[in-house]
């Protein structure tokens, strides 16, 4: 069966590929406005703080409203600050679809 092998790569590229979740720039930087450690930091929260219940998810997989009406449903779960809160948001809105 050659489609296992196949597989097994595409899941371990979907995993650590910086676009599942992509890793701040200085381009995301400037269109966002939101400086660049602030935005590393909130990918920091997001990889570390909302992987525990499921998957990652992609974070194209969400737009800015969706992601806003998600954090606003798992912050509590993740039991997040509020610093932690905000820059989770600001990577998020800025590297949304
Ligand atoms: C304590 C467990 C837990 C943690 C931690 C957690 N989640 Fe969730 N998450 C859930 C559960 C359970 C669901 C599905 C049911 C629901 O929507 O409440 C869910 C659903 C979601 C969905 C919706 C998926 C869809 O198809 O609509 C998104 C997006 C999401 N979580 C993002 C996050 C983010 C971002 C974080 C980090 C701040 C996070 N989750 C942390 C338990 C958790």
């Amino acid at each position: 069966m050659r489609a296992a092998p196949l597989a097994a790569v595409l899941v371990v590229a979907a995993c650590s590929g910086s676009g599942a979740v992509p890793r701040p720039d200085a381009a995301m930087a400037a269109a966002s406005g939101v400086g660049l450690e602030e935005l590393t930091r909130g990918r920091q929260v997001y990889v570390t703080s909302c992987s525990g219940c499921h998957r990652l998810y992609r974070i194209d997989e969400f737009d800015r409203v969706g992601w806003e009406s998600a954090v606003r449903d798992m912050a509590p779960k993740a039991k997040l600050a509020p610093a932690g809160r905000d820059e989770l948001l600001g990577y998020l809105r800025a590297a949304a679809r």
